[in-house]
């Protein structure tokens, strides 16, 4: 690595995997400018490229390992500096060494808050440097440079103590720490000051929330507490475990319109056999009572589930289960995974396995059967009016998109829109991952702020 000249050195961040990632990449960068790093354009032409990783899955690892090989002629010529952060970097450590020796740093997301002393390491004239302890504390920064100017994450847990059989995040991320709540509601304070109007509280496992300060705060009054924030318009959450998921969490949200219809509720499978294989500590009749509870608010909450396909011993009438437990529940939205075996996990000893084919068949069965019940339900929205966050445009072609407090995605014509304001909207068409809207005059309900979605 050159350091002999006194140019300000550049980075680049790019992003693997979910919305905790994403906000981790939020705090490195924070972390990296509070250091005299600046942002650079582009990883080419960055003299630092940092790969934040996810290791959920076989194929998540092999994506990077393709984009190491990117910068392997830059690293070796001198000419960038390669780090390894995230979840890969704490599963595989100093193997990654093994299969891409360019690289230069391998940290873990325990360890980000050393990334500055690591980054001194490589600059003082060592080869490799690794970070893979964990910190005991949540990792949070004072520096983070959020990517959203309207929507940021905030993380009020990290870690995840459930130990089902597939999951690699307890030994990735370690055990549950949570933040207390007077820091998650300085920072949410501080976030409505600076002009953010959502946030969305994160954790591996929100409602495991456990305040570590004498007044012992509960997630549910964490919720409302945040919600009360004046000028919050939209407050979110993920992710939920069935298991932990209560009726303080349905009520907070039913009193506190700022809190929005939207529950995201891992669900799995719909098999007891399998369920019970996963270790995921509850039954389909207890899933589904958890349903009735968010079913029976006042408001119309939005469902969303991540499901996988042929975890071991999943046979044929398993798999049926699932897509009955679609027609029962209804979600709004799915993310569906085939299952891929995962070093260190306890499924690893299960025997069983399902054929990769046999698996491929069942998600395209389940997504098809899925994508229709989406349809139908969406196609039910035609007509309703509804408040949109505006989020995305295409100015040249008059397009924008926005998101209802029910996590829905409205695309509509228009010819100037603000990104960040909140606009009113009527359903003109449906498919089934979204809507399509067309934009009415501001009325005088859509300026009184929150957003309530009354199509349901
Ligand atoms: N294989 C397939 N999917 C997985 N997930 C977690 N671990 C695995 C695995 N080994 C899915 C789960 C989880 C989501 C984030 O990823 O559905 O909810
Ligand atoms: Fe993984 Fe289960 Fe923890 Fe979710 S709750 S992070 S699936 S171990």
């Amino acid at each position: 690595m050159d350091t002999c000249d006194n140019r300000t050195r550049t980075f680049y961040i790019e992003t693997f995997g979910c919305q905790m990632n994403v906000h981790d990449s939020e705090k490195v960068a924070g972390l990296l400018l509070a250091q005299g790093y600046d942002a650079a354009a582009s990883s080419e032409e960055a003299d630092l490229v940092v790969l934040n990783t996810c290791a959920i899955r076989d194929k998540a690892e092999q994506k990077v390992f393709s984009r190491l090989g990117h910068f392997k002629a830059d690293a070796l010529a001198g000419k960038k500096t390669v780090a390894v952060l995230g979840c890969m970097a704490q599963l595989e450590g100093e193997k990654i060494f093994a299969q891409a020796p360019y690289v230069h740093l391998v940290a873990g997301s325990a360890s980000y808050r050393k990334l500055p002393s690591l980054l001194v390491q490589l600059e003082t004239g060592n080869q490799r440097v690794t970070g893979l302890e964990y910190d005991d504390q949540a990792f949070e920064t004072e520096f983070t440079r959020r990517n959203n100017p309207f929507r940021a994450y905030l993380t009020i847990i990290e870690g995840c103590d459930k130990a089902c059989a597939y999951c690699v995040v307890p030994f990735t991320r370690g055990p549950e720490r949570s933040r207390t709540n007077a820091s998650i509601l300085a920072e949410a304070r501080r976030l409505v000051a600076e002009g953010y109007t959502e946030i969305q509280l994160l954790g591996q496992n929100v409602n495991s929330y456990r305040d570590p300060s004498p007044h012992r705060m509960s997630f549910a009054e964490l919720l409302a507490a945040v919600a009360e924030i004046p000028g919050l318009r939209r407050v979110r959450f993920t992710t939920s475990h069935p298991r932990d998921f209560t009726r303080e969490i349905v009520d907070a949200i039913d009193s506190h319109p700022t809190l929005c219809n939207h529950v995201h509720l891992p669900v799995q499978s719909g098999s007891n056999q399998v369920l019970a294989r996963m270790a995921r500590e509850y039954t389909r009749e207890e899933y589904l009572e958890k349903i009735a509870l968010i079913r029976s608010a006042r408001r119309a909450i939005s469902l969303t589930t991540d499901i996988i396909v042929g975890f071991p011993g999943e046979t044929e009438a398993d798999f049926e289960e699932t897509l009955t437990l679609l027609d029962t529940t209804q979600y709004d939205g799915m993310f569906s995974f085939t299952y891929s075996p995962r070093p260190n996990t306890p499924a690893l000893r299960l025997d069983d396995q399902v054929p990769e084919e046999e698996k491929r068949r069942r998600i395209i069965a389940l997504q098809a059967w899925q994508r229709e019940i989406q349809l139908a339900r969406n196609q039910k929205l035609v007509g309703k009016q509804f408040e949109l966050l505006v989020e995305g445009e295409n100015r040249k072609r008059g397009q924008y998109t926005g998101r209802t407090t029910n996590n829905r995605v409205v695309n509509f014509a228009s010819a100037e829109e603000k990104l960040g304001s909140y606009v009113p909207i009527r359903v003109t068409g449906a498919g089934p991952h979204s809507l399509v809207g067309e934009r009415l005059a501001m009325s005088v309900a859509s300026q009184r702020s929150p957003g309530t979605e009354r199509g349901e």
